[in-house]
C-alpha cells in the first residue's frame, strides 16, 4: 500500500510528536525532514555540497536540536540548490511502500502534493515559544524572538514557503493538550483509510 500522510507546520507546533503517534498507530514510517535540513546547516562549508553529499552519519550526529542549529537549517533550507538536492530522498520515501508519515514544511505542497492525507498543525507563536522553552531553557523571551525569526523567514522565502496545501486539514494546538492534538490527526487519517479489511 502506497499511502503518505504528510504533516507540514511551524517551529514547536507539535508536528514531531504527532507524526511519531500517526506513524506508529498504523504501523507506517517516520522521517522528519527538518532533521535533513539541520543537518546541511551543522555541517559548515557549502551549504548546497553539504545537501548533496549528506549521510547517514550526518543525521545522526549530536547538537542538531539547538535553537542555533534551527536557526543553521532554516538559512540553508532558502537556498533552492539545498531544497533541490533533498527533493528525490523524500519523494522515494514519502511514495515507499507500506505507508510514510513525512514531517515539515512544504511536504503537502511540494514534496507530496498527492499525499493522501494533508496536516497543518498549528499554534499561536507564544504557546509555541513557550513550548520550546520547557525543552532548551534560558530566556524565555529570546526563544519568542527566535521563534517568530524562523517562521518569517520560512514564511517569506520564495522557494517551498511554509503554508498550508489548499486541501490541508488544519489542527490548531494552542489550546489543546498533545493527546488531544494526535487524537485528532489519527482521527483524519483512519476517516482517510477507511475500515480495516475484514
Ligand atoms: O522542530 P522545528 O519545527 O523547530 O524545526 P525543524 O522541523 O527541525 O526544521 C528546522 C528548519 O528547517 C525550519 O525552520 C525550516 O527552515 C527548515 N525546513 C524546511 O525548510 N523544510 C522542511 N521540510 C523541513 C524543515
Amino acid at each position: 500500500m502506497i499511502f503518505t500522510v504528510a504533516i507540514d507546520g511551524p517551529a514547536a507546533a507539535g508536528k514531531g510528536t504527532i507524526s511519531r503517534a500517526v506513524a506508529e498507530c498504523f504501523g507506517f514510517r517516520h522521517l522528519d525532514t527538518g532533521l535533513l535540513y539541520r543537518a546541511v546547516g551543522v555541517k559548515g562549508g557549502d551549504p548546497a555540497r553539504a545537501a548533496r553529499e549528506l549521510t547517514p552519519g550526518d543525521l545522526a550526529r549530536d547538537g542538531l536540536r539547538t535553537l542555533e542549529a534551527g536557526q543553521a537549517a532554516s538559512r540553508a533550507a532558502a537556498l533552492p540548490e539545498v531544497r533541490a538536492a533533498l527533493v528525490d530522498f523524500q519523494r522515494r520515501f514519502a511514495r515507499s511502500e507500506g505507508g510514510a508519515v513525512l514531517d515539515g514544511r512544504d511536504i503537502g505542497t511540494v514534496i507530496c502534493p498527492e499525499a493522501e492525507v494533508k496536516l497543518y498543525v498549528t499554534a499561536s507563536p507564544e504557546v509555541r515559544a513557550h513550548r520550546r522553552w520547557l525543552e532548551v531553557g534560558g530566556d524565555e523571551a529570546r526563544v519568542l524572538a527566535e521563534v517568530r525569526e524562523r517562521d518569517a523567514r520560512d514564511m517569506g522565502r520564495a522557494e517551498a514557503p511554509l503554508k498550508p496545501a489548499a486541501d490541508a486539514v488544519v489542527i490548531d494546538t494552542s489550546a489543546m493538550a498533545i493527546d488531544e492534538a494526535v487524537a485528532a490527526a489519527v482521527a483524519v487519517v483512519a476517516a482517510r483509510l477507511g475500515p480495516a479489511p475484514a
